[in-house]
């Protein structure tokens, strides 16, 4: 069956509220669309795990700065009913910018220290948006289980403190990360990429696994490690690093050796798109 499709707060709002009267567990997708597998692998598994499956689609604009690709951000709304549709999910929750926020906002969630660098660093103010919109759907979705994905590994573990720290009733479900089967991590911007840059784009993938292979061999220094990333990164003349770090999975802080909780983040550009990928370095 084809999902529901609510565009009003107020309406999911009381969706919501009658869903949990009745003793019926919520599983939450929150998504800016364009859905592909790595979206549909995060409604499979609400799918397995709760009665109701809702996912959000909505480009927030508060996360994406003024120079940024707002309304370029790719948007197709009847694929995506039929993706939805595919993995499960019951309810579409597509609000309009001016349903989410009708006033100047004047209320924002600001998590701080695990936003300053990687992503918070290139990015002013989008975390902030992130979380704002993520603590606006949290109130009127009211799920029991949200999904996020490790592709955006910062987001995740800033979504979790936020969840923490502000008393959420909500579980966050962490979900692996999804690869085309050549590598390269899925996402909605690869729709973004000149057939030359999405051969280029496999130069992330490449780097994280020749970390990989070199943490298995027995290389532990992170110094060393990131200089090898680097020079694999710079050998693809379209890429542009904007980030290449070992951070400890927990707090995002760099790591001094690489231990099981070593995660290796990028953020690179290739003309004027932006891709992020991450892997853990397993020893
Ligand atoms: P979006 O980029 O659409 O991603 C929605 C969710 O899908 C996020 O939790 C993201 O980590 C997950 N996801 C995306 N690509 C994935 C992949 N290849 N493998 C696994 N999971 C993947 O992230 C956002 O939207 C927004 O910031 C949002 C949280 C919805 C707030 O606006």
């Amino acid at each position: 069956m084809k999902p529901t499709v609510l565009e009003s707060p107020a309406e999911m709002q009381r969706l919501a509220r009658s869903l949990r009267a009745a003793g019926t567990t919520i599983g939450f997708v929150p998504t800016m669309g364009f859905l592909h597998e790595g979206h549909l692998s995060l409604a499979r598994a609400a799918r397995r795990e709760n009665g109701v499956v809702v996912l959000s689609i909505f480009v927030n604009p508060t996360q994406f700065g003024p120079a940024e690709d707002f309304g370029a951000y790719p948007r197709d709304l009847e694929a995506d009913l039929s993706a939805a549709e595919s993995a499960g999910v019951d309810y579409v929750f597509h609000p309009q910018p001016a349903d989410m926020y009708p006033s100047r906002q004047l209320t924002w969630v600001t998590v701080e220290e695990l936003t300053d660098g990687l992503c918070g660093a290139s990015r002013p103010g989008h975390f902030r948006g992130v979380t704002t919109v993520v603590a606006k759907l949290l109130n009127l979705v009211q799920p029991m289980r949200a999904y996020f994905g490790e592709k955006d590994f910062q987001q995740l573990v800033v979504i979790e403190q936020m969840v923490r720290e502000l008393n959420f009733d909500v579980a966050v479900v962490r979900c692996p990360l999804v690869r085309e089967p050549d590598g390269l991590a899925m996402s909605s911007r690869n729709a973004y990429l000149s057939a030359a840059e999405r051969k280029a784009a496999l130069v992330l993938y490449r780097a994280l696994q020749r970390a990989q292979e070199r943490v298995r061999g027995g290389c532990k220094d992170p110094v060393r490690l990131r200089r090898e990333v680097v020079e694999c990164l710079s050998g693809e003349p379209l890429a542009e690093i904007e980030y290449a770090e070992f951070v400890d999975s927990r707090d995002l802080q760099p790591t001094g050796a690489v231990d099981e909780h070593a995660r290796l983040l990028l953020a690179v550009r290739l003309g004027d798109t932006r891709l992020i990928d991450n892997a853990l370095l397993k020893g």
